[in-house]
């Protein structure tokens, strides 16, 4: 049945892995989209080998001129990909013995345990710039809708009731506030991957004198002043997976903010709302219902946060009670990282585009915030400002609401006289707490939604997603 065995690692064995073993063990079906970190990491470990003189610049030179064509190969879809060999690594190293024979030097104090935790976290720095690209574009699109609505006014609301009144941009500028938190936590991850494994071999270095401040300066593990950096343990460098659960966990996190926005949006342009008007190109119709306009972006934002929560927990599981260090089940770490990457950055982009292509129901946001009783509170903070102890302005305020209830009318129209019998703090000109304007113009302080601070927002968000 099975061969002798051709595998780089085949020396010992007398039969090769059965046909079964091989579909079952590969990875290079996923992690082939590793092959330009692969390939940096190679080519800075064979200048490394060649600055202490294991291989000689010849043999460098050669190496590199091959990995650089396999790589030419690989981006033009020329590149045969085997999964009888496994891995990116092992094609890759194939294939270059294949075009030089120094390539049988190139795998000189290293292992596939270092190897492939360098290339991930060469592929983490690079997947979190290009998130944080995706997310700032998310971001100015919400800054743009914003602009255009400057002036709008919604209810806020807490347990889904109407509550305050609040500039629309206000609460756009929440979400911003969501995401840019994220873009920091992508931008956390990129620093913690910024250290080299290489020189870490299957779990306990070499005997090999080797420079990996060399390899880790080739590969831009630097820090801001351009010192290398490199893990400093041996077995946790090999073993380690926390980078891994970091961006899985900042993907998850962005996902729940995706979800609460996507759900935000969906009320909105329910025709019980009809506050937002979502573009066409991001909604569906129905197969029967001729009518139907539904908001399937978002809702499709909304169900892949619970992929991203289950790529993240797939992850705690898989690495939860391992022992040291590296055990193949860690193979099992990329398809979850690699679809949170995926998903992320599509989200992300779905989001800008939505929001680039929503508009605002003026009217219908007016008329819901023109109901007085959002500014109860307000009218409270107007027998505070005569000296009623705020408990007993919230209270006498109840009895005016429950009053108004009772007659069926606004709160605004209930006649002066009977206002003043609750309480005789209320002054002849206690209508005049039922003006938005003034309501927006109150509300001074940093971070609240009045006309004053949410301008200075804007100018703020404009500087920092220029
Ligand atoms: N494909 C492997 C992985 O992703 C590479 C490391 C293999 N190391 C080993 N000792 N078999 O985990």
């Amino acid at each position: 049945m099975a061969k002798p065995s051709h595998a780089t690692w085949g020396g010992r064995f007398t039969t090769g892995p059965a046909e079964l073993m091989l579909q079952f063990s590969e990875s290079v079906s996923f992690d082939r989209r590793l092959a330009p970190f692969d390939i940096a990491g190679s080519k800075a470990h064979s200048a490394m080998l060649a600055h202490v003189g294991l291989i000689s610049a010849k043999e460098r030179d050669a190496i590199h001129a091959g990995l650089d064509a396999i790589l030419a190969d690989i981006a033009a879809d020329k590149f045969a990909w085997d999964t009888k060999l496994e891995d990116v690594h092992m094609n890759i190293e194939q294939a270059l013995t294949q075009r030089v024979p120094a390539a049988a030097k190139l795998h000189t104090a290293r292992s596939r345990n270092d190897q492939v935790a360098t290339d991930m976290r060469l592929w983490f720095k690079h997947a979190c710039a290009v998130l944080g690209e995706k997310l700032l574009g998310a971001e100015r699109a919400l800054l743009a809708v914003a602009g255009a609505n400057r002036d709008v006014l919604i209810p806020g609301y807490t347990h889904l009731q109407r509550a305050q009144p609040v500039l629309l941009a206000h609460h756009l500028f929440a979400w911003l506030e969501m995401l840019d938190r994220d873009q920091a936590r992508f931008a956390e991850v990129a620093e913690h991957a910024n250290w080299c494994p290489l020189g870490a071999g299957a779990l306990a270095g070499t005997t090999l004198r080797i420079d990996r401040e060399f390899t880790a300066k080739a590969l831009g593990f630097v820090d801001a002043r351009g010192r290398p950096q490199v893990t400093q343990n041996s077995m946790d460098a090999v073993a380690d997976r926390d980078l891994f659960i970091e961006f899985a966990g900042a993907c998850a996190l962005f996902g729940v903010h995706l979800s609460r926005i996507a759900e935000d949006l969906i009320l909105w342009s329910s025709a019980e709302f009809k506050f937002a008007e979502l573009p066409d190109a991001f909604c569906t119709g129905s197969s029967l219902m001729p009518q139907k306009k539904n908001p399937d972006a978002c809702e499709l934002l909304r169900g892949k946060s619970a992929r991203l929560q289950g790529n993240l927990h797939t992850l705690l599981t898989l690495t939860k009670g391992l022992p040291l260090t590296y055990n193949r089940d860690l193979q099992e770490d990329k398809p979850p990282v690699f679809d949170s990457f995926d998903q992320t950055a599509m989200c992300a982009d779905v989001l800008a585009g939505m929001v680039a292509g929503m508009t605002f129901n003026r009217d219908r946001c007016a008329a819901a915030v023109r109901d007085p009783a959002l500014l109860a509170t307000d009218l409270a903070d107007y027998l505070v400002l005569k000296g009623v102890p705020f408990r007993e302005a919230h209270h006498a305020v109840g009895a005016l609401v429950r009053l108004a209830e009772k007659n069926s009318m606004a709160l605004d129209q209930l006649p002066t006289e009977e206002v003043q019998k609750v309480h005789p703090g209320f002054g002849l000109h206690w209508l005049e707490v039922f003006d938005l304007k003034r309501s927006l113009a109150n509300r001074k302080g940093t971070g609240m939604p009045g006309t004053v601070p949410v301008t200075r927002q804007f100018r703020r968000w404009k500087k920092r997603l220029a």
